[in-house]
């Protein structure tokens, strides 16, 4: 639906602005009580705002002034919403608690949950997780933490042009959710930051991660288990871990992961480029239709891996055989500096060995020695230039 919106200048008589689009109707957190000096809790006024904009039967918008809003764990419920287009125009950074462990013991700072079509511009996310990270590489026994930004259940969300500084644990989480856009958003914290994901993906399908740039102490995205139809294309990552599928395979009946796109991606001085990760443990789990395309690595420990016997830190992990079945899964056009002289790893399940692997001009290098690939239970085809020369 789109009207004519007039305004009519008290102050100019006689002049008349209008603009055409979809009438909608503003919700200032301001009006709602908040208070953009970055020490007056401003939570209650940000739930004001959005039972306001959720009861509201014509598209909504929530507009946050700029300045600092100090808002602790806030839960956005869509339930009994009558409004499926509410926007969020965020001009400030919203700051969490300086006391970590107001929203290190609640798993999520802001968590939009069962929520139809909502769409979130520009913004500052600020999670202060340096304190929290401290506290673990102290020893000391400390809340989990939180994730800054959550969504569940929820479907036709978009996220665009935000920025989120060191969050406490994972950055975004999108869990269990129906087509959501993630585009020109800038992640970062420190690379020595415990568990500070960029975005976890995890039952969800049709999400797609643009134009964005992730830097942080863990995967700049994972891709847990229950996941199909995603693209993630022109992200620069880096440090992290890289792009991960997983970890998989925890559970026995588990759901699979299939038609995954990442495409011209850059990862600089990573520990991995492109990952699949499984536990060494029997399960239901799958991984298929997998298309890494178009990817400079920099310096990267780990560029291309399968690994199926997932264990980080050398810590207690399984030592079976994974039951997650991999296949179709290529690798086209990947160039550049692997850090480590096995610059392509397949470890494979010895159970039910990776399918229909294919490397299509792949070139990756070593200082000034030969790469070598090394494959373990792996099938595949190898076509074009590829270098090293392949193990399948
Ligand atoms: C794979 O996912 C993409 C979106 O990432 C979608 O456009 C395409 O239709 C999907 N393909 C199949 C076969 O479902
Ligand atoms: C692979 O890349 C390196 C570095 O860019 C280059 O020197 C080398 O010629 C390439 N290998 C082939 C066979 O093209």
């Amino acid at each position: 639906m789109v009207s004519i919106v007039c305004f009519i200048a008290i102050l100019l008589p006689f002049t008349v602005f209008c603009t055409a689009s979809a009438s909608t109707i503003t919700y200032n957190v301001v009006n709602f009580g908040a208070k953009a000096d970055g020490i007056t809790d401003s939570t209650k006024s940000f739930l004001s705002a959005w039972s306001s904009a959720c009861a509201s039967t014509q598209p909504a918008t929530i507009y946050v002034p700029p300045g600092r809003y100090l808002l602790g764990s806030a839960q956005f419920w869509g339930q009994h919403c009558k409004n499926s287009a509410i926007t969020m125009r965020i001009a400030g950074t919203l700051v969490a608690p300086s006391d970590y462990s107001v929203i290190g013991k609640n798993g999520n700072w802001l968590a939009f949950e069962s929520v139809d079509g909502l769409s979130i511009y520009g913004g500052i996310l600020d999670g202060r997780g340096t304190g929290l990270w401290a506290c673990k590489a102290s020893g000391k026994s400390c809340p989990t933490g939180a994730t800054t930004l959550a969504f569940y259940n929820s479907r036709n969300i978009v996220v665009s042009g935000l920025t989120s500084l060191n969050s406490q644990m994972f950055h975004m989480v999108v869990y269990g959710c129906t087509n959501a856009k993630l585009q020109g958003l800038k992640i970062l914290a420190s690379a020595s930051s415990p568990n500070t994901d960029g975005i976890h993906l995890q039952l969800s399908s049709g999400v797609s991660i643009l134009n964005s740039r992730i830097a942080t102490g863990d995967d700049c995205v994972s891709i847990g288990p229950g996941n199909s139809n995603l693209w993630i294309e022109n992200v620069a990552c880096g440090p992290g871990h890289g792009i991960s599928i997983g970890s998989l395979g925890w559970d026995m009946q588990e759901p699979g992961v299939q038609n995954v796109t990442v495409k011209s991606v850059t990862f600089k001085g990573t520990q991995n480029g492109v990952r699949i990760k499984t536990w060494a443990r029997a399960s239901s789990a799958y991984v298929k239709g997998i298309l890494f395309q178009h990817l400079v690595m920099v310096n990267v420990q780990n560029p291309v891996i399968i690994d199926q016997n997932y264990c980080p830190n050398s810590g207690n992990c399984p030592t079976q055989v994974s039951g997650v079945k991999i296949s179709d899964v290529t690798y086209q056009n990947i160039h550049g500096t692997s850090a480590t002289q096995v610059a392509v790893k397949f470890d494979c399940s010895k159970q039910y060995p990776c399918s229909r692997i294919k490397l299509e001009d792949v070139n990756l290098t070593y200082k000034t020695q030969p790469a070598v690939a090394s494959c373990l239970n792996a099938g595949g085809t190898t076509s074009g230039l590829v270098a090293p020369t392949g193990c399948l």
